[in-house]
């Protein structure tokens, strides 16, 4: 059996993630028992959420064990077999973690699911075609329900998520409004994913002026708003929301590393009588099929193409997570492990 190399959780970190809560270890992979395949994996995915579980806090799921594998997610090809469903060479996407193979029991409900890289590359079932795009889509189609020709706006707009929710919300004749962090990502966000307008932040101080930006780029206000960020960017959104606005609050990832995220106007949900609703796209399995049958189509068509960042290498994960944090991936964040 091949040697696998693996990064573990090693120590939890106090504020700011660093490279030195993680930790690069060798072992065997071990021979398998019926009814298991071997993995190997091709691409891992680096992904926000991941931040959260490293601390030992009540959430929504349980913490990442300490000194025990990073969980997340992988595709990749199977290269043994001892499961009739699965044989050698099946591309398979599955949650092998940062890791080069893993063991899996491949009859365990969602473990494994094996696709079909004909129209869509490997790496895209991490993203548009995977759990960041579904995300999307259930934000969109869900919380949001937009009507043709609605104004929509998401933050993080050219991210694995943010991208997704453009294309879906152009499908659905919206006009669709990216809020996202330098001029490169916004002109992007543009030409290549089809949002009518993109808003740089970064180019604004405060929320005052942000909110300026907003009322040119969406002259009839916002009715959905999908918010992956908070702080600043929240509040400036929530100026221009129009009365009955709904909104998908799927992350809030200026917060991650424990910096409070205090909303300036909260009565604005009150006065314009907002909708907005917490979700985790896991708990949601009932729209996969639907959502991912949609995105597949999307990529295929050419409709939807998504950019990726590409992280060489299972050590290079811990400093691409972390620059993940920062805004410094541009789309999805993937680490090529073949
Ligand atoms: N609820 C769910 O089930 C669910 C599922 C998947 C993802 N999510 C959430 O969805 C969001 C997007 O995830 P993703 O995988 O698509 O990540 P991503 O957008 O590909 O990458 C994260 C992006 O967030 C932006 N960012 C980072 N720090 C920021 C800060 N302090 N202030 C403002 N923006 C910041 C950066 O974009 P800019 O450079 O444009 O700022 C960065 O590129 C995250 O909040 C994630 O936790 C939730």
């Amino acid at each position: 059996m091949p040697k696998n190399q693996q990064i573990l959780l090693d120590n939890r970190p106090t504020g700011e993630a660093t490279a030195s809560n993680f930790k690069l270890v060798t072992t065997d992979t071990p021979a398998l028992e019926e009814g298991q395949v071997l993995v190997r994996h091709h691409f891992m995915s680096l992904d926000p959420y991941m931040r959260g579980r490293m601390n030992d806090a009540k959430s929504y799921a349980a913490p990442q064990p300490l000194g025990q594998v990073m969980q997340g997610g992988t595709v990749g090809e199977v290269v043994e077999s001892r499961n009739a469903k699965y044989a050698v060479g099946d591309k398979v996407v599955g949650f092998g973690g940062w890791q080069e193979y893993s063991v899996v029991n491949a009859d365990q409900v969602g473990a494994l699911r094996k696709v079909d890289t004909t129209h869509v590359p490997l790496s895209h079932y991490l993203g548009a075609v995977g759990m960041p795009g579904v995300t999307a889509w259930y934000g969109l189609v869900k919380i949001i329900e937009p009507k043709a020709g609605q104004t929509v706006v998401v933050s993080a707009a050219t991210g694995a998520v943010g991208s997704a929710f453009g294309a879906l919300a152009k499908a659905r004749g919206c006009r669709a409004v990216g809020i996202a962090g330098g001029p490169e990502k916004c002109k992007y966000a543009v030409d290549e994913l089809g949002f009518d307008v993109c808003i740089d932040y970064r180019q604004h101080k405060d929320a005052a002026s942000l909110s300026k930006a907003l009322k040119d780029a969406c002259p009839d206000g916002i009715d959905g708003y999908f918010e992956n960020v908070g702080g600043m960017v929240l509040d400036a959104v929530l100026t221009r929301m129009n009365a009955f606005g709904r909104i998908a609050l799927c992350g809030m990832i200026a917060g991650y590393d424990g910096q409070p995220l205090p909303m300036a106007y909260p009565q604005l949900l009150l006065t314009n009588r907002l909708m907005i609703q917490g979700f985790i796209v896991s708990e949601h399995m009932e729209v996969w099929p639907e959502a991912l049958k949609e995105l597949g189509m999307l990529v295929g068509t050419g409709k939807l193409r998504p950019r990726e960042s590409v992280a060489q290498g299972l050590a290079a994960a811990p400093e691409a997570f972390l620059g993940l944090l920062k805004g410094k991936n541009f789309g999805k964040q993937v680490v090529k492990l073949i």
